[in-house]
Protein backbone atom coordinates (compact mmCIF):
# COMPACT_ATOMS: atom_id res chain seq x y z
CA UNK A 1 0.00 0.00 0.00
CA UNK A 2 1.45 3.26 -0.83
CA UNK A 3 1.47 6.31 1.95
CA UNK A 4 -0.82 8.21 0.40
CA UNK A 5 -3.57 5.53 0.43
CA UNK A 6 -2.32 4.59 4.23
CA UNK A 7 -3.27 7.86 5.53
CA UNK A 8 -6.62 7.75 3.51
CA UNK A 9 -7.20 4.93 5.14
CA UNK A 10 -6.40 5.63 8.26
CA UNK A 11 -8.23 8.75 8.49
CA UNK A 12 -11.50 6.73 6.87
CA UNK A 13 -11.32 3.93 9.30
CA UNK A 14 -10.90 6.59 12.10
CA UNK A 15 -14.14 8.56 10.96
CA UNK A 16 -15.83 5.30 10.40
CA UNK A 17 -15.10 3.82 14.10
CA UNK A 18 -16.42 7.39 15.10
CA UNK A 19 -19.88 6.87 13.09
CA UNK A 20 -20.13 3.34 14.47
CA UNK A 21 -19.94 5.24 18.56
CA UNK A 22 -22.77 7.27 17.12
CA UNK A 23 -24.81 4.43 15.31
CA UNK A 24 -24.71 2.26 18.73
CA UNK A 25 -26.41 4.57 20.56
CA UNK A 26 -28.81 5.83 17.51
CA UNK A 27 -29.80 3.04 15.97
CA UNK A 28 -28.57 -0.05 17.29
CA UNK A 29 -31.03 -0.80 19.84
CA UNK A 30 -33.84 -0.73 17.67
CA UNK A 31 -31.97 -2.70 15.15
CA UNK A 32 -30.92 -5.52 18.16
CA UNK A 33 -34.94 -6.18 18.42
CA UNK A 34 -35.76 -6.19 14.23
CA UNK A 35 -33.15 -8.48 13.32
CA UNK A 36 -34.75 -11.09 15.80
CA UNK A 37 -38.08 -11.22 13.87
CA UNK A 38 -37.47 -14.49 11.61
CA UNK A 39 -38.65 -12.11 8.58
CA UNK A 40 -36.41 -9.41 9.11
CA UNK A 41 -34.68 -8.53 5.66
CA UNK A 42 -33.58 -5.28 4.35
CA UNK A 43 -34.16 -6.27 0.43
CA UNK A 44 -35.77 -3.65 -2.12
CA UNK A 45 -37.51 -4.63 -4.99
CA UNK A 46 -34.05 -4.33 -6.91
CA UNK A 47 -32.02 -6.68 -4.52
CA UNK A 48 -35.66 -9.04 -4.40
CA UNK A 49 -35.27 -9.16 -8.03
CA UNK A 50 -31.26 -9.72 -8.52
CA UNK A 51 -31.28 -12.42 -6.17
CA UNK A 52 -34.10 -14.43 -7.69
CA UNK A 53 -32.36 -14.17 -10.86
CA UNK A 54 -29.04 -15.59 -9.09
CA UNK A 55 -30.89 -17.99 -6.40
CA UNK A 56 -29.31 -16.74 -3.04
CA UNK A 57 -30.46 -20.15 -1.16
CA UNK A 58 -27.56 -22.51 -0.64
CA UNK A 59 -24.80 -19.89 -2.11
CA UNK A 60 -22.02 -18.47 -0.24
CA UNK A 61 -22.12 -15.02 -0.16
CA UNK A 62 -19.48 -11.95 0.79
CA UNK A 63 -19.69 -8.53 1.48
CA UNK A 64 -17.04 -6.19 0.98
CA UNK A 65 -17.10 -2.84 3.20
CA UNK A 66 -20.71 -4.73 5.12
CA UNK A 67 -20.91 -1.92 7.97
CA UNK A 68 -23.39 -3.68 10.84
CA UNK A 69 -23.86 -6.46 8.77
CA UNK A 70 -27.93 -6.01 8.49
CA UNK A 71 -27.60 -6.84 4.50
CA UNK A 72 -25.97 -10.08 5.24
CA UNK A 73 -28.15 -11.37 7.93
CA UNK A 74 -30.65 -10.67 5.58
CA UNK A 75 -29.16 -13.01 2.99
CA UNK A 76 -28.92 -15.57 5.21
CA UNK A 77 -32.26 -15.38 6.57
CA UNK A 78 -33.44 -16.10 2.71
CA UNK A 79 -31.25 -18.44 3.06
CA UNK A 80 -27.54 -18.33 1.79
CA UNK A 81 -25.20 -20.44 2.82
CA UNK A 82 -21.56 -19.06 4.25
CA UNK A 83 -21.78 -15.56 4.99
CA UNK A 84 -18.94 -13.24 5.05
CA UNK A 85 -18.69 -9.84 5.77
CA UNK A 86 -14.85 -7.73 5.84
CA UNK A 87 -14.90 -4.19 7.28
CA UNK A 88 -12.39 -2.22 8.16
CA UNK A 89 -14.38 -0.42 11.51
CA UNK A 90 -13.57 -2.75 14.81
CA UNK A 91 -16.92 -0.86 15.82
CA UNK A 92 -19.17 -2.17 13.00
CA UNK A 93 -17.67 -5.39 13.22
CA UNK A 94 -18.68 -5.65 17.06
CA UNK A 95 -22.22 -4.62 15.68
CA UNK A 96 -22.30 -7.06 12.97
CA UNK A 97 -21.48 -9.95 15.45
CA UNK A 98 -24.07 -8.44 18.40
CA UNK A 99 -26.52 -8.15 15.45
CA UNK A 100 -26.17 -11.93 14.09
CA UNK A 101 -26.12 -13.17 17.43
CA UNK A 102 -29.53 -11.35 18.16
CA UNK A 103 -30.79 -12.64 15.08
CA UNK A 104 -29.74 -16.33 15.46
CA UNK A 105 -28.05 -17.25 11.97
CA UNK A 106 -24.56 -17.76 11.40
CA UNK A 107 -22.46 -15.16 10.13
CA UNK A 108 -18.80 -13.94 10.34
CA UNK A 109 -17.40 -10.59 10.49
CA UNK A 110 -13.49 -10.00 9.33
CA UNK A 111 -12.14 -6.66 10.56
CA UNK A 112 -10.03 -5.75 7.41
CA UNK A 113 -9.46 -2.72 4.96
CA UNK A 114 -11.02 -4.17 1.90
CA UNK A 115 -7.64 -4.10 -0.01
CA UNK A 116 -6.31 -6.44 2.33
CA UNK A 117 -8.73 -9.44 2.63
CA UNK A 118 -6.83 -12.49 2.91
CA UNK A 119 -5.97 -14.72 0.29
CA UNK A 120 -7.70 -17.49 2.02
CA UNK A 121 -10.69 -16.37 1.12
CA UNK A 122 -9.73 -16.34 -2.55
CA UNK A 123 -12.84 -18.56 -4.94
CA UNK A 124 -14.64 -18.65 -2.06
CA UNK A 125 -17.92 -16.90 -3.03
CA UNK A 126 -20.75 -17.10 -5.67
CA UNK A 127 -21.84 -13.89 -5.03
CA UNK A 128 -20.06 -10.43 -4.31
CA UNK A 129 -22.74 -8.10 -2.99
CA UNK A 130 -21.40 -4.62 -2.32
CA UNK A 131 -24.26 -2.10 -1.45
CA UNK A 132 -24.78 1.37 -1.04
CA UNK A 133 -21.85 4.14 -0.03
CA UNK A 134 -19.40 1.25 -0.02
CA UNK A 135 -17.19 2.88 -3.29
CA UNK A 136 -16.41 6.11 -2.47
CA UNK A 137 -13.98 5.66 0.51
CA UNK A 138 -11.82 3.40 -2.01
CA UNK A 139 -9.14 5.30 -3.66
CA UNK A 140 -8.12 2.50 -6.16
CA UNK A 141 -10.85 0.97 -7.95
CA UNK A 142 -9.39 -1.50 -10.51
CA UNK A 143 -7.50 -3.13 -7.42
CA UNK A 144 -10.53 -3.29 -5.40
CA UNK A 145 -12.67 -4.99 -8.41
CA UNK A 146 -9.31 -7.21 -8.63
CA UNK A 147 -10.19 -7.94 -4.99
CA UNK A 148 -13.81 -8.60 -6.16
CA UNK A 149 -12.61 -11.24 -8.63
CA UNK A 150 -10.56 -13.14 -6.75
CA UNK A 151 -13.26 -13.94 -4.14
CA UNK A 152 -15.35 -14.67 -6.54
CA UNK A 153 -15.19 -18.35 -7.96
CA UNK A 154 -15.49 -19.13 -11.55
CA UNK A 155 -19.28 -18.53 -12.49
CA UNK A 156 -20.08 -16.54 -9.20
CA UNK A 157 -21.42 -12.91 -9.33
CA UNK A 158 -20.60 -9.01 -8.37
CA UNK A 159 -24.06 -7.71 -7.43
CA UNK A 160 -23.36 -4.12 -7.07
CA UNK A 161 -25.76 -1.74 -5.92
CA UNK A 162 -25.00 1.79 -5.61
CA UNK A 163 -25.71 5.54 -5.26
CA UNK A 164 -25.24 6.67 -8.65
CA UNK A 165 -22.07 8.60 -9.24
CA UNK A 166 -23.24 11.41 -10.82
CA UNK A 167 -24.21 12.75 -7.79
CA UNK A 168 -20.94 13.51 -6.66
CA UNK A 169 -21.40 16.79 -8.98
CA UNK A 170 -24.44 18.13 -6.66
CA UNK A 171 -24.49 19.21 -2.77
CA UNK A 172 -27.53 17.25 -1.36
CA UNK A 173 -28.56 20.58 0.23
CA UNK A 174 -28.72 22.76 -2.71
CA UNK A 175 -30.43 20.31 -4.92
CA UNK A 176 -30.20 20.66 -8.57
CA UNK A 177 -27.16 23.16 -8.86
CA UNK A 178 -23.99 21.43 -10.34
CA UNK A 179 -21.04 21.94 -7.65
CA UNK A 180 -18.37 19.50 -9.34
CA UNK A 181 -17.28 18.02 -12.15
CA UNK A 182 -18.07 14.56 -13.24
CA UNK A 183 -14.38 14.25 -14.37
CA UNK A 184 -12.83 15.35 -10.86
CA UNK A 185 -10.21 13.22 -9.74
CA UNK A 186 -9.00 14.65 -6.11
CA UNK A 187 -10.92 13.14 -3.43
CA UNK A 188 -13.83 15.60 -1.61
CA UNK A 189 -12.36 16.15 1.95
CA UNK A 190 -15.11 16.54 5.02
CA UNK A 191 -14.26 17.31 8.37
CA UNK A 192 -16.61 17.13 11.53
CA UNK A 193 -19.91 16.02 9.37
CA UNK A 194 -23.34 15.45 10.75
CA UNK A 195 -23.97 11.72 10.80
CA UNK A 196 -26.08 10.25 8.13
CA UNK A 197 -28.46 8.83 10.27
CA UNK A 198 -28.58 10.70 13.02
CA UNK A 199 -28.24 14.04 11.33
CA UNK A 200 -28.31 16.31 14.79
CA UNK A 201 -24.80 14.61 15.74
CA UNK A 202 -21.86 15.97 14.59
CA UNK A 203 -19.31 12.54 13.40
CA UNK A 204 -15.54 14.45 14.36
CA UNK A 205 -12.62 13.76 12.01
CA UNK A 206 -11.38 14.29 8.53
CA UNK A 207 -12.78 11.67 5.84
CA UNK A 208 -11.89 11.59 2.46
CA UNK A 209 -14.49 10.20 -0.11
CA UNK A 210 -12.83 9.27 -4.36
CA UNK A 211 -15.16 10.61 -6.96
CA UNK A 212 -15.65 7.06 -9.85
CA UNK A 213 -17.20 8.02 -12.71
CA UNK A 214 -19.48 5.27 -14.07
CA UNK A 215 -17.03 4.14 -17.04
CA UNK A 216 -14.13 3.75 -14.19
CA UNK A 217 -16.93 1.43 -12.61
CA UNK A 218 -17.79 -0.35 -15.33
CA UNK A 219 -14.18 -0.72 -16.78
CA UNK A 220 -13.05 -1.64 -13.39
CA UNK A 221 -15.60 -4.58 -13.17
CA UNK A 222 -14.59 -5.70 -17.16
CA UNK A 223 -11.00 -4.81 -16.48
CA UNK A 224 -10.37 -8.03 -13.80
CA UNK A 225 -12.25 -10.17 -16.15
CA UNK A 226 -15.90 -10.08 -14.82
CA UNK A 227 -18.49 -9.91 -17.61
CA UNK A 228 -21.27 -7.64 -17.30
CA UNK A 229 -24.87 -9.21 -17.20
CA UNK A 230 -26.76 -6.60 -16.08
CA UNK A 231 -26.85 -2.77 -15.64
CA UNK A 232 -30.18 -0.35 -14.64
CA UNK A 233 -30.04 2.83 -13.22
CA UNK A 234 -33.05 3.99 -11.30
CA UNK A 235 -34.91 7.20 -9.77
CA UNK A 236 -34.77 6.06 -6.41
CA UNK A 237 -32.08 6.93 -3.55
CA UNK A 238 -30.94 4.13 -1.03
CA UNK A 239 -28.90 6.71 0.35
CA UNK A 240 -31.18 9.03 2.24
CA UNK A 241 -28.43 11.66 1.80
CA UNK A 242 -29.96 12.12 -1.47
CA UNK A 243 -34.02 11.49 -0.78
CA UNK A 244 -35.39 15.26 -1.73
CA UNK A 245 -33.77 14.71 -5.40
CA UNK A 246 -36.67 11.49 -5.89
CA UNK A 247 -39.23 14.55 -6.19
CA UNK A 248 -37.67 16.51 -8.49
CA UNK A 249 -39.46 16.63 -11.87
CA UNK A 250 -36.00 16.97 -13.45
CA UNK A 251 -33.81 14.65 -11.85
CA UNK A 252 -30.61 12.79 -12.78
CA UNK A 253 -30.01 8.89 -11.69
CA UNK A 254 -30.11 8.12 -7.90
CA UNK A 255 -28.84 4.88 -8.09
CA UNK A 256 -27.94 1.74 -10.45
CA UNK A 257 -27.34 -1.89 -10.18
CA UNK A 258 -24.73 -3.83 -11.79
CA UNK A 259 -24.01 -7.75 -11.90
CA UNK A 260 -20.89 -9.04 -13.41
CA UNK A 261 -20.26 -12.71 -14.13
CA UNK A 262 -16.46 -14.21 -13.47
CA UNK A 263 -16.16 -16.71 -16.40
C1 LIG B 1 -21.87 3.61 4.11
S1 LIG B 1 -21.18 2.20 4.89
C2 LIG B 1 -21.82 0.90 3.91
C3 LIG B 1 -23.13 0.76 4.32
C4 LIG B 1 -23.77 -0.54 4.01
N1 LIG B 1 -24.04 -0.68 2.61
C5 LIG B 1 -25.00 -0.48 4.80
O1 LIG B 1 -25.98 0.09 4.30
O2 LIG B 1 -24.93 -0.87 5.93
C6 LIG B 1 -19.51 2.17 4.39
C7 LIG B 1 -18.72 1.10 5.14
O3 LIG B 1 -17.49 0.96 4.46
C8 LIG B 1 -16.52 0.68 5.43
N2 LIG B 1 -15.21 0.97 4.83
C9 LIG B 1 -14.74 2.17 4.43
N3 LIG B 1 -13.51 2.03 3.89
C10 LIG B 1 -13.21 0.71 3.96
C11 LIG B 1 -12.08 -0.06 3.57
N4 LIG B 1 -11.00 0.50 3.00
N5 LIG B 1 -12.10 -1.39 3.78
C12 LIG B 1 -13.18 -1.98 4.40
N6 LIG B 1 -14.28 -1.29 4.77
C13 LIG B 1 -14.30 0.03 4.55
C14 LIG B 1 -16.88 1.56 6.61
O4 LIG B 1 -16.32 1.12 7.82
C15 LIG B 1 -18.39 1.47 6.58
O5 LIG B 1 -18.88 0.49 7.44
Amino acid sequence: MDDARDDYADANRAMWNATADVHARASLPKLLERVAHPDFSTFDFVEKRVFTRLGLFGKDVAQPSCNNGRELISCKKAGAAHCVGFDVSEGFIAQGQALAQASGVDVTFVRTDVYDIPHDYNAGFDIVYVTIGALGWLRDLPEYMGVVARLLRPGGHLFLYEMHPILDMFDAATGLEVKHSYFRTEPYVEDAAPDYLDTDTVVEGTSYWFHHKMSDIIGGALGAGLELRLFEEFEHDQSEVYAAFEGFEKKPPLSYALLAQKS
